[in-house]
């Protein structure tokens, strides 16, 4: 029997899907509507002292025929008075009192934490979210981001809050920043009782060439802004691999955010250790419904491996997820056309031949474009079973026998490595590459 509900840190919720701190929970009747869709969560626009926004305020990498790969906003804060935002909040728990409403935060004094955590608590707020992140507009005055960013700053601010709240205290963090354990850490030391991440990357996503200034143009000028959407997720996976990798860190739970659209992603963050994930890009896109594809996939996925709970594969990736050093340079694969499948269009050889090792032929005559593999000069690197359009056509298939095993690692402490330009011990010593004059027609014809 699969139970989808969650104990994060305390706040408890019927499933993980919940909604991120954004314009989809600017107010009770976005989230009461999304509740009713089928969240289990959400964590509401950040509050603080209302700000005012400007006009526009999104902009977007459209990529090919998709529209909205990656996004990026400059908008600031809620612009609502904490009074509405308070008031809505108590309705909604009294509608939905099992779900999470959590109220995302973001002041500057000591006393403006201790007064809206007050707040937000008497209104029935199930946790707290600091916003450390927001890398645009809020950062100039000595917030999000300049929190985020400031190890030091945020240890002492967790302290604060952590110190006045009765609820569980979830810190947000940035990942503009080279190391994020940094903030992890800073966070737990300071005392909180989970983190999520990540919020927005700063960004420029395109320039207007008639104004020459950048996407959103507010009458002429731009700004840098933060990025999200499905082009961020494979970096928000990788911090959060970063903190549930870490032994202090990974003592909290924590919220994945970052290019979340589909189950599949859900359940690749869930792998990576998160234990509840925030969406916002995608229901600006295709609205609340999206929850609906989200829940069965990941039940059907939990049936299929028998898992009862999300926490019976929780973090269930992070063993394989190793340094470089320690992959076995004994593995061997080569990539196979499927003679079958194959529609001629060459892409494969024209990648491999301008963009990787020459291990591609055409055939001589002109009128058959299956290309075949020269098996001697493939690395296996990838290349052409990935520019493919032709799903399965090309596999890569393992060539090596599987007995032997050794790391860079193993090599190193065995004095086996390349030492000096001319090493006989260089990977690529030996393996083919066409005479630079091959690539001039004239020479090749003569
Ligand atoms: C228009 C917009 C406004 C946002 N406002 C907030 C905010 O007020 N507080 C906050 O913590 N994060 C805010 N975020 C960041 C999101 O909560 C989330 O961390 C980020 O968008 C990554 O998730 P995604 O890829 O699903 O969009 C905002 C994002 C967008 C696009
Ligand atoms: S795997 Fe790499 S080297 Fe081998 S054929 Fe494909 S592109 Fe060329
Ligand atoms: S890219 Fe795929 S379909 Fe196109 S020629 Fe190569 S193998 Fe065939």
């Amino acid at each position: 029997m699969i139970d989808l509900s969650v104990n994060f840190a305390g706040i408890k919720a019927p499933n993980p899907f919940w909604l991120a701190s954004a314009p989809p929970t600017n107010s009770g009747y976005q989230i009461m509507k999304a509740f009713e869709a089928g969240w289990g969560g959400a964590v509401w626009k950040t509050l603080g002292v209302p700000v005012v926004n400007v006009s526009s305020r999104y902009g977007s990498v459209d990529y090919r025929n998709t529209r909205m790969m990656g996004f990026n906003n400059i908008e600031l804060i809620t612009d609502r008075p904490l009074a509405d935002n308070l008031r809505e909040i108590e309705e909604v728990k009294k509608y939905f009192p099992d779900h999470a409403v959590i109220a995302s935060l973001m002041v500057e004094s000591r006393k403006e934490w201790q007064q809206i955590i007050k707040d937000v608590e008497n209104a029935g707020a199930d946790g707290i979210e600091l916003n450390f992140g927001c890398p645009h507009g809020m950062c100039e005055r000595g917030m999000g981001s300049a929190v985020g960013q400031e190890p030091e700053v945020l240890k002492t601010i967790v302290e604060w809050v952590t110190e006045a709240a009765n609820v569980p205290v979830i810190t947000k963090l940035s990942p503009n920043i080279s190391h994020i354990t940094d903030p992890g850490l800073a966070a737990v030391e300071g005392g909180t009782d989970a983190l999520s991440l990540i919020n927005t990357i700063k960004s420029i996503v395109g320039i207007d060439l008639d104004s020459y200034a950048p996407y959103p143009v507010v009458d002429g000028k731009g700004s840098n802004g933060g990025y999200c959407g499905p082009a961020v997720k494979p970096i928000a996976m990788h911090m959060l691999k970063d903190l549930a990798q870490h032994p202090e860190i990974s003592k909290v739970p924590i919220s994945g955010i970052g290019g979340i659209e589909t189950w599949r992603d859900v359940v690749e963050f869930i792998l990576l250790g998160a234990t509840s994930i925030q969406v916002c890009t995608a229901v600006m896109h295709y609205g609340f419904g999206i929850v609906r594809e989200m829940e069965a996939g990941l039940r059907q996925f939990m049936e299929e491996k028998g898992y009862n709970t999300i926490y019976d594969f929780a973090g269930k990736a992070l063993p394989n997820v190793t340094e470089w050093k320690h992959l076995n340079l004994k593995h061997q694969v080569i990539a196979e056309i499927n003679q079958d499948k194959c529609i001629g269009c060459d892409l494969c050889y024209i990648a491999c031949d301008d963009g990787a090792h020459q291990a591609i032929s055409l055939p001589s005559d002109a009128n058959n474009r299956i290309p075949s593999i020269i098996e001697e000069n493939c690395v296996g690197c990838n290349l052409c079973s990935l520019v493919c359009p032709v799903e399965e056509c090309i596999t890569m298939v393992k060539t090596d026998d599987g007995t032997e095993h050794i790391t860079w690692n193993e090599r190193t402490l065995n004095d086996d490595v390349p030492v000096t330009f001319d090493d006989d011990r260089a990977g690529g010593k030996g393996h083919f590459v066409p005479k630079p004059s091959d690539a001039l027609k004239v020479a090749k014809d003569k």
